[in-house]
This record gives structure tokens, C-alpha cells and sequence, in this order.
């Protein structure tokens, strides 16, 4: 993997990542790979050299994100998994990814810790929580990691209120558009060989000591693991919910 600028000013924004990754920074465009790309809008992934407009870039300052996690209130499904705490909640976030959802977690008023495995996704999201900065105040309530998930659990047990997994599904129409996020992170994934069976961490949390596991599903998934206390049902996914 290589870090790609177009400009040797920002040589020191990405020479933390260059060292964690142990990508090779480099003023030339790689051909025919995927690479990582840093401008003055920070990091981004480019999955095919071949279409360098389509990138992985996550912001939680501007855009569609951003505008999500302004009207946290209006996500009804999530709030209705989480159940109507009078309390802050302490959420374990397994399958951190683009943060997405634990944002909304903690623009909700709860403390998260979140785990994510891979080492890019996770330096792309790192990337955009540099960014945010002291602008979004309850970011000081997140952890977040670079592990796996199921490791850590099992080394820091400690008594979460919730563990949220939100594991890569099969996709279910053949014909699906290959492209949006979840297929860049597919292609991450791949390329770091991190793909596992999404029900290897889905039974390894439920054999694990818990107090509330929520499981977000593809609403047309129909495997559904033992003990299921109920489900909220949206237009397209489910929480199963797990006491
Ligand atoms: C569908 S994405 C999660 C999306 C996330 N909920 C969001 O809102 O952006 C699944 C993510 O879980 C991560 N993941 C899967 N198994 C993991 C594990 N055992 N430990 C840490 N991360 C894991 C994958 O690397 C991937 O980034």
C-alpha cells in the first residue's frame, strides 16, 4: 500500500500513518492498485487507480455522516434497540468501521469503546477524528482501537451495558452496484486478509459474559442465533437483541 500527495507540504500529516502502516509515501499516482491519497480534505482510499474519484473518505465534520449524526434523535431504530436508558450507557462498539454508528451513540449522550481491526480503515477514521478535533465536544466520551475485537473483550472484561455488533453481511441480490463504502471496505479487508465468517464473532460474543448484545442484520436475514429475546425491525436492517 502506498500513500499517495500531491504536494510535499503534507509530508508531516502523513508520516505517522506512513510508520503505522508501513506504506511508502510517494508524488507519484500508483497505477492499477489501490492506494491511499491525502489532499486538504485529509486521507481517503482509492480501491482502483483506474477510478480515482471513487474514495473512502470519512468526515464527521461535512456531508452525509455529519448530517446523520446532527439528527441523532430522528434514528429511531437504534435509539429503540438501546431501550430508553435514564442513565449514560457503556457501549463496546466490536465492529467499529467507519464509526457511523457509534457516532450516533455518543451524540446521544453515551460512552462508547470501539474496536476495529483493520490497521486502514482504522487510520482513515483516526484521520477524521484528528480532524473534528475539539470541534465535536463528545468525542472525549470515545475509545477508540485498532484490535480485534473478540481479544480485547476477552483480555479487559469489563461489564459494557451493551455490545453492538454490526458485522459485514453476505450481500443478498447478486446484482447489487458494486460500489459505496461497504465495498471499499471489502476490498480493504481482502487486501489485509482480515475476511472472516461474520457469524464467527456473532457466536463468540454471545458465548462471552454480556449484558445486552444488539445485532444489526439485514432485515431478509434468516439466520437467527438462540436465545433472541426480540427485534426492532426497520426498512432494510433488524437489531436483534440479545439479553
Ligand atoms: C459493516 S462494518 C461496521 C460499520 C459500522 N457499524 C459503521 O457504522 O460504520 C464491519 C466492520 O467490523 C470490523 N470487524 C469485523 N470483525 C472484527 C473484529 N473481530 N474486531 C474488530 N473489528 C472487526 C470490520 O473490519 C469492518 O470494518
Amino acid at each position: 500500500m502506498k500513500i499517495h500527495i500531491s504536494n510535499k507540504d503534507f509530508i508531516k500529516n502523513v508520516e505517522d500513518v506512513s510508520i503505522f502502516l508501513k506504506a511508502e509515501i510517494t508524488f507519484d499516482i500508483p497505477k492499477n492498485k489501490s492506494y491511499l491519497f491525502y489532499d486538504k480534505d485529509g486521507l481517503s482510499y482509492i480501491k482502483d487507480a483506474s477510478f480515482p474519484r471513487e474514495r473512502l473518505h470519512v468526515d464527521f465534520l461535512k456531508g452525509k455522516l455529519a448530517w446523520r449524526i446532527k439528527r441523532s434523535q430522528h434514528e429511531g431504530k437504534l435509539k429503540k434497540a438501546l431501550g430508553k436508558p435514564k442513565r449514560t450507557l457503556s457501549i463496546f462498539d466490536a465492529t467499529a468501521g467507519l464509526l457511523s454508528d457509534s457516532m450516533i451513540f455518543l451524540s446521544l449522550g453515551h460512552k462508547v469503546v470501539a474496536l476495529e481491526q483493520s490497521k486502514i480503515i482504522y487510520s482513515l477514521v483516526n484521520d477524521a477524528l484528528d480532524r473534528a478535533g475539539n470541534k465535536i465536544s463528545y468525542l472525549k466520551n470515545l475509545t477508540f482501537i485498532n484490535e480485534d475485537s473478540i481479544a480485547f473483550y476477552k483480555k479487559n472484561y469489563e461489564n459494557f451495558d451493551v455490545i453492538y455488533l454490526d458485522p459485514m453481511y453476505p450481500i443478498i441480490k447478486k446484482n447489487t452496484k458494486k460500489t459505496g463504502n461497504i465495498e471499499h471496505i471489502k476490498k480493504i479487508l481482502e487486501y489485509e486478509e482480515l475476511k472472516k465468517e461474520d457469524s464467527e464473532i456473532i457466536e463468540e460474543f454471545l458465548k462471552c459474559k454480556f449484558k445486552k448484545i444488539i445485532l444489526k442484520r439485514p432485515l431478509k436475514s434468516k439466520k437467527t442465533y438462540s436465545n433472541i429475546n426480540y427485534q426492532v425491525k426497520g426498512k432494510t436492517t433488524k437489531f436483534d437483541i440479545y439479553l
